[in-house]
Order: structure tokens, then C-alpha cells, then sequence
């Protein structure tokens, strides 16, 4: 038998509509929390009253047996079956007989494959947020171990103000950390157990929801059974808070790709976390990136897909929903394939400090600064700031950054300069002398570093 219907049908199901119809071939990767979810709900119906000791037994060996089976390779998850629950229940029918046609009792598919998703999203989540850790880890000790490596800071990819590695990557260390957190929220709302909502108008039966919440690992009952069954906003959620992961994955490998290219020579990529070229002797490409930053669009796509697969859905469950899995499932594994590779490869990353404080002094980065020293002087900044636009425009015609050119000729700009400029504009200085909460300098960065660190050791 493999299909839990046809009573009420004179006709076998066409094959192509059985094959568009049937979902068994995604979600089979449901079966542990199929299982584990039919077990907790047999055990209930025991507690109840609803079952006799015996066909519980039963059905717990059976699907004990079931479980055993399919991770060991001896039972195979085939294609006969229209779905990870038939598939089951068709095995527990085999396995014990009418025992195990009792375990559906009290019990919908709507509100069996609500459970499963979130019971498997749940753990994806989890999965996710470890990986989350490990990443923001890497850049921890990244930035702990370059709070004096100068580099440029940028506006509109070009040369801004100067700052640190420590700094730049403390940006991504925050968004990821925001990703961590959000995907914990949504954790939050996700963690309530549809299950005893039944087909949509809950049941008959006695049943005891709020143990199999707990037996599930669940905070409580969802509350409405309509909406417990045809509810994928948790989903919706999670691939949203995904989708911003991405993005800001994806924004990182840009940067590392551009510091990556000739022409920066920021960083050098490990030869195990590269690829060559079929043609081009000489190429080392950033593929790990460039793949990371292709790979967004498909988790965009995936959210997108399951957004405009619920949004004209009347109450209740519709079959459009199971639409939900292959997306869900989709930019679940392109996530969790994404961050430890990323974070990996960041980890054996060689960042070419010498490169990076060159192209800082290079940049006129220290412009700011300069005009600051003429306000310390007494200059109004308005007026400060048109001065040193005529000594860049100067030193560009020379070839010359601010500090290579001798005092006199910063006299001829302002008689406000003085010895001390050199110091005061030195890339040391201006970032050191920037100290505001969440500025570069050394001070104001060990602080956030050391705030981050304990953050981080108290999510373990
Ligand atoms: N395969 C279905 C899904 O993924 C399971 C629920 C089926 N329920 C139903 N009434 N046909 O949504």
C-alpha cells in the first residue's frame, strides 16, 4: 500500500499526476523528524487513554525499527510513496499490522508536516547560528591580532580616511552578529508545536498538546489550529534573515575579491581555497567569493518563491504549501555550505600589510587630518578645508603625498603650519587620535574587541 487514501475513489491516480503531486522526493530528508514526531504523538494517545499500552509498544519498536533501518541503508526511502509521512506509516502498517494503522488517529497530514518543517527548520537554525559563531570567532581573531594594521578606509570605493584591518572587519563581525541574533528572534516565534491542530479545526480526541510540545523540545502549543497548520511565516522569517546573511557574505567576498585583484594586493588568498585557470597559466582566482557572492541570488529566490507562494492562500492548509520545502530546503544548504567555507578560507587568508599602509599614505587619507591641524590653529574649518583641497590638488600635480612635501611649501598654502604637522598627520596619528566609541583608534577598538570577545564567549 502505498498511498493512505482511495477509499472514496473508482479510478487509479494518472502517473503524471502522480508524479507532480507527490513530494516524497524532497521531502524524504524529513524522515528523522517524521519519526521522532509520530513517536512523541503515539506515546500521547497512550498517556490519553486513546491507544492501548500495547499498540504503543508496538508502535514505538516499529518505529524505532524504521529509523534504524534508514540510517543503517537497510530500508530505502523509495518513490512509490507520495510523501515522507505515507512512506512511514505505509512501513509501520507492514512492520506491525493494525497497531500501526492506529498512530494516525487524532492526527492530520496538514498538522503532521507543519511539525516536521519546523522540527527540521528549527535544527537548520541552530546548525546555522553555530556556524554564525565559528565565522564571527575567525574574524575576532583577525581583528585582535591587527588593531595596528593601517589601511584606507573607503567611501564610494575610493580612498576615504584611514583606519585598521581590526576596524573594516569589526563592521562584518556586527552584521554577522546581527544575523546571529535575528535568526535567534525568529527562533523564538518559531518554537511552538502545531501539532494536534489536526486537519484544521483541532479534533475530537482528548489529546494533550502541551506534553507533546515539551516531549518535542517545543516552548507551547500553538494556539489557533487553523493557522497552525497553514502558518509558514517562521519560514518566511528564517529565509528573510537568511537572505540578509547572505548579502552581507556576499558583500564581504566583493571586498576581498577587489582586494584580492592585482592592482590592491591587500590580501593573498591560501592556494587550497583558490582555483586556476584552464588557459592562463599565471591566474589564482577568488572563486570561493565570487561563488558566495553568485549564491545570494539563489537564497533571494528561494525567499521570494515561498513569498509568492503564500500570498494568495486562503485559510486553510492548500497544497500550494507544499511548495515550501524546496526553497526552504535550498537556501538552507546554500547557507550552511556558504559560512564554513567562507570562514575557512578567511582564516588562511594572508593579509599583505605593507600594501594596505602604503595605499593609505598613498591616498591623501590623512586630507582630514590636515585640515583639523589648521582648525587646532585657529583656521575655520570651511576655510581649513579649502586650503588643504589647493595642497592635494598641489601634491597630485607632484606626485607627492601631504607629508613628503617640506614645511615651507606647506607655508605657502597656510602660515599656520609648523614642525609638529608631520606627527599630527601621520597615518599613526590619525587613526590613534580617533577615539570615539566604535572609531579605529587603538583605544577605542581593544575596548570593542574585548566587549565582542566576551559577547562571543557567553553565546558558547
Ligand atoms: N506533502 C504534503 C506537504 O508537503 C503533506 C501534507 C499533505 N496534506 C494534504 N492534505 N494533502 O504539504
Amino acid at each position: 500500500m502505498a498511498q493512505l487514501w482511495g477509499g472514496r475513489f473508482t479510478k487509479q491516480t494518472d502517473a503524471a499526476v502522480k508524479a507532480f503531486n507527490d513530494s516524497i522526493g524532497f521531502d524524504k530528508r524529513l524522515y528523522r523528524q517524521d519519526i521522532r514526531g509520530s513517536m512523541i504523538h503515539a506515546r500521547m494517545l497512550g498517556r490519553q487513554g486513546i491507544l492501548s499500552e500495547e499498540d504503543c509498544r508496538a508502535i514505538e519498536e516499529g518505529l524505532t525499527g524504521i529509523l534504524s533501518d534508514i540510517e543503517s541503508g537497510k530500508l530505502e526511502i523509495t518513490s512509490e510513496y507520495e510523501d515522507i509521512h505515507s512512506f512511514v506509516e505505509a512501513n509501520l502498517i507492514d512492520r506491525i499490522g493494525d497497531a500501526g494503522k492506529r498512530l494516525h488517529t487524532g492526527r492530520s497530514r496538514n498538522d503532521q508536516v507543519a511539525l516536521d518543517m519546523r522540527l527540521y527548520t528549527r535544527d537548520a537554525a541552530d546548525g546555522i547560528r553555530r556556524q554564525i559563531l565559528h565565522l564571527l570567532e575567525t574574524i575576532l581573531e583577525i581583528m585582535e591580532a591587527n588593531t595596528e594594521t593601517f589601511m584606507p578606509g573607503f567611501t564610494h570605493l575610493q580612498k576615504a580616511q584611514p583606519t585598521t584591518l581590526a576596524h573594516h572587519l569589526g563592521a562584518y563581525f556586527e552584521m554577522l552578529r546581527r544575523d546571529y541574533t535575528r535568526i535567534s528572534d525568529c527562533r523564538v516565534r518559531m518554537n511552538e508545536c502545531p501539532l494536534g491542530a489536526g486537519a484544521l479545526a483541532g479534533t475530537t480526541y482528548p489529546l494533550d498538546r502541551e506534553y507533546v510540545a515539551k516531549e518535542l523540545g517545543f516552548d507551547c502549543a500553538t494556539r489557533n489550529s487553523m493557522d497552525s497548520v497553514s502558518d509558514r511565516d517562521y519560514l518566511l522569517e528564517f529565509l528573510s534573515d537568511l537572505s540578509i546573511l547572505m548579502m552581507h557574505l556576499s558583500r564581504f567576498s566583493e571586498e576581498l575579491i577587489i582586494w584580492n585583484s592585482n592592482e590592491y594586493r591587500f590580501v593573498e588568498m591560501d592556494d587550497a581555497f583558490s582555483t586556476g585557470s584552464s588557459i592562463m597559466p599565471q591566474k589564482k582566482n577568488p572563486d570561493i567569493c565570487e561563488l558566495v557572492r553568485g549564491k545570494v541570488g539563489r537564497v533571494y529566490g528561494d525567499l521570494m518563491s515561498l513569498l509568492t507562494a503564500m500570498k494568495g492562500l486562503p485559510l486553510a492548509y492548500n497544497k500550494d504549501m507544499q511548495e515550501d520545502k524546496e526553497p526552504a530546503f535550498d537556501a538552507i544548504d546554500t547557507a550552511s555550505a556558504c559560512i564554513p567555507l567562507f570562514a575557512e578560507m578567511l582564516r588562511t587568508i594572508r593579509f599583505n600589510k605593507k600594501a594596505m599602509e602604503i595605499s593609505a599614505m598613498r591616498g591623501f587619507t590623512n586630507a582630514t587630518d590636515a585640515a583639523d591641524y589648521l582648525v587646532g590653529r585657529g583656521v575655520p574649518f570651511r576655510d581649513a578645508h579649502g586650503i588643504i583641497g589647493r595642497l592635494v590638488l598641489h601634491c597630485i600635480d607632484q606626485g607627492k603625498a601631504i607629508e613628503e612635501l617640506s614645511l615651507d611649501e606647506l607655508r605657502t598654502f597656510s602660515d599656520r603650519f609648523d614642525e609638529d604637522v608631520f606627527e599630527a598627520i601621520s597615518l599613526r596619528t590619525c587613526v590613534n587620535r580617533r577615539l570615539t566609541a566604535g572609531a579605529p583608534g587603538e583605544k577605542a577598538m581593544e575596548k570593542e574587541i574585548a566587549a565582542s570577545r566576551s559577547w562571543l564567549e557567553a553565546q558558547a
